[in-house]
């Protein structure tokens, strides 16, 4: 097992993935938020594939992101967080691997059971494993919507957090990801 004590700094490979993934994510969150917000059209169906297609490759990295977050050494706990603070922190950071499979994972099967095909960087078409079903594409959709406002709010805590070490509390944390 690493040693977690005397490390200041992720891995390389999860500093990669962590930053990869961030763009991947609020990149999703915002093509996602304006596809179902404008008129039908070509622009429309380009943010739809290109929002099904960095989802579809945010499942794909997920696996990895877990598994190189429990190989690879980690710093320990912040020096001088209260124990609810860095409670609080595993806890968003929890979720936050929760959401790379999940709300993938609910956009997908929704999508598929809207009878949508999912073509993956214009290259791949993602087999059908859900036939179509309505109730069941509203369910999902309607899930994956309430999932991205959630996350929306995750994604803003872990920020700000994020924010206020580097320009208030001043402590360098932000290092420990560079
Ligand atoms: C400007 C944007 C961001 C900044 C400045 C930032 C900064 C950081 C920092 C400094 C850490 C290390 C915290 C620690 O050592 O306790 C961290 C960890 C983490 N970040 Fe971010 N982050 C950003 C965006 C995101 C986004 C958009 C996501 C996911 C949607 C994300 C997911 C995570 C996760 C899951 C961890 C835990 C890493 C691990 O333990 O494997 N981050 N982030
Ligand atoms: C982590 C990855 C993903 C994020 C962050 C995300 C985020 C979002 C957001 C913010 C919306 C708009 C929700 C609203 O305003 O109600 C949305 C809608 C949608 N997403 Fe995703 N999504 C992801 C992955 C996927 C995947 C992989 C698919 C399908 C392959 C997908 C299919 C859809 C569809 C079809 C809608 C429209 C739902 C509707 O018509 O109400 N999403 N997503």
């Amino acid at each position: 097992m690493p040693d977690t004590k005397t490390i200041e700094r992720y891995s390389p490979s999860l500093k990669i993935l962590h930053w990869m993934m961030a763009a991947m994510m609020l990149t999703a969150l915002c093509t996602g938020f304006l596809m179902i917000r404008i008129d039908g059209g070509s622009l429309q169906n380009s943010l739809f594939d290109l929002h099904r297609s960095l989802g579809v490759t945010i499942l794909l990295l997920a696996p990895i992101r877990v598994a190189v977050h429990f190989l690879t050494p980690r710093p320990g706990p912040v020096p001088g967080l209260a124990p609810i603070q860095q409670l609080a922190a595993n806890g968003v950071h929890l979720a936050l691997y929760a959401a790379f499979f999940a709300q993938p994972i609910v956009g997908l099967i929704g999508t598929q059971a809207f009878g949508a095909p999912i073509l993956v960087w214009s290259l791949v078409e993602v087999p059908v494993f859900f036939q179509k079903d309505e109730a069941l594409s509203k369910l999902l959709l309607g899930l994956h919507g309430l999932g991205a406002w959630v996350l929306l709010v995750l994604i803003g805590a872990h920020i700000g957090a994020a924010l206020h070490h580097h320009f208030i509390r001043r402590d360098g944390l932000i290092r420990r990801m560079l």
